[in-house]
C-alpha cells in the first residue's frame, strides 16, 4: 500500500508589522448628547481620565514600533476622539466620511483638511452616509461593510469603486454594536499565508456572532471557518473593538474570555482601560484610524 502524504495543515505564526495610525486627542471629550445606546449624559464624564487613557493607548502604540499621528480636536466636537469614523484609507487613497448624525457631521470636514496638509493627494469625499473604519473593515483582501445603524449600504458600492476592491455588505441587528468595529476585528490580514490554507479568504477574524443577521452570520461562516467567536460578555466590554498588528492585539483589558482566545491563537494580547471612552460607546479601535499608505 502506497500512502499518500496529506499536505501539512500549517499553523501560521503571527507576524507583526509596523503600522501608522492617526488619532485625535479627547481634549473636548464630554457625553451631552445620546446616538448609541451606551450614551447617557447624566453619568458624569472625567476628561482628565479619558486623557490619560487615552494617552496611555498612544504610547503603547509607539512603544510597539507604530508610528502615530495626531489631529487637533476642536470645541464643540466631543465625539471627535473616534477617529474611526473620519475616513478609511486604503493604498493611500483616503475615502472621506459623512456621519449620520448632525452633532458628528462637522468633524468630517476637519479630518478631510487635514489629509489634505499632510500630503494625501487622493482624497474622496463620499455621498452616501459612511462611518468610515466604523463600519468599514479592511482585512487584506476584502472590505468587510457594516450597515443597520450607521452607513448606508449605497456607501459600500460607493467604496467598492472609490478602492477597486470587493466589498462584502454585512448586517448589524444589535443597536449595541451599531457600528461593524463593535463585533468584528482582524487580527491577521491576508497575506503571507501558507499554500494550503486556500479556502477562506485567508485573514483571521473574531466577532460576536449574534450581531450580525442570520444571513451575515452565514456569510462569515464561510468566509472565516477558523474565526475565533466572542461571548456577549466579550462584545459588551468592547472588546471586538481591538486593534492587532498581525500578532500584538490592543484591547479592553475587561474581555476575559477574549483575552485568552487570542492568546491561545498564538498572537499576544495586551489589556488597556479606556472605560471613559466607553461611555461615549467607544473603545480603543474607534480611537485608532489606520493610514494604510503603502
Ligand atoms: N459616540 C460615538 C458615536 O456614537 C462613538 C463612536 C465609536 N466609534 C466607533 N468606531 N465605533 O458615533
Amino acid at each position: 500500500m502506497t500512502a499518500v502524504a496529506e499536505p501539512a495543515r500549517m499553523t501560521r505564526e503571527p507576524v507583526a508589522t509596523r503600522r501608522r495610525y492617526l488619532m485625535c486627542p479627547p481634549r473636548y471629550f464630554t457625553v451631552r448628547y445620546v446616538i448609541n445606546p451606551w450614551m447617557n449624559p447624566r453619568l458624569p464624564v472625567d476628561t482628565e481620565l479619558a486623557m490619560a487613557q487615552w494617552s496611555r493607548l498612544r504610547d503603547i502604540y509607539r512603544e510597539l514600533g507604530h508610528t502615530v499621528e495626531e489631529i487637533e480636536p476642536q470645541p464643540g466636537l466631543p465625539d471627535m476622539v473616534f477617529a474611526a469614523n473620519a475616513a478609511t484609507v486604503i493604498g493611500g487613497t483616503v475615502l472621506g466620511s459623512r456621519f449620520r448624525n448632525a452633532e458628528r457631521a462637522p468633524e468630517a470636514e476637519h479630518y478631510r483638511r487635514w489629509f489634505l496638509a499632510n500630503g494625501y493627494s487622493e482624497v474622496v469625499m463620499p455621498t452616501e452616509i459612511n462611518e468610515a473604519e466604523g463600519d468599514l473593515v479592511w482585512t487584506g483582501r476584502v472590505l468587510l461593510a457594516g450597515t443597520g445603524f450607521r452607513t448606508d449600504p449605497r456607501a459600500h458600492d460607493e467604496a467598492q469603486e472609490v478602492f477597486g476592491v470587493p466589498v462584502v455588505s454585512l448586517q448589524l441587528v444589535d443597536p449595541h454594536f451599531y457600528h461593524l468595529d463593535t463585533a468584528l476585528f482582524v487580527l491577521s490580514e491576508e497575506g503571507g499565508r501558507s499554500p494550503d490554507e486556500a479556502a477562506g479568504s485567508g485573514a483571521v477574524i473574531a466577532y460576536f456572532p449574534e450581531a450580525f443577521s442570520p444571513g451575515s452570520r452565514r456569510v462569515l461562516e464561510r468566509m472565516f471557518p477558523d474565526a475565533i467567536r466572542a461571548t456577549r460578555a466579550d462584545a459588551e466590554a468592547f472588546g471586538l473593538n481591538a486593534l492587532s498588528d498581525g500578532r500584538r492585539v490592543i484591547l479592553p483589558e475587561q474581555a476575559e474570555h477574549l483575552i485568552a482566545a487570542v492568546a491561545e491563537r498564538g498572537y499576544e494580547p495586551i489589556g488597556v482601560d479606556v472605560s471613559e471612552l466607553r461611555k461615549a460607546g467607544g473603545g480603543p479601535k474607534c480611537c485608532t484610524l489606520e493610514l494604510r499608505d503603502g
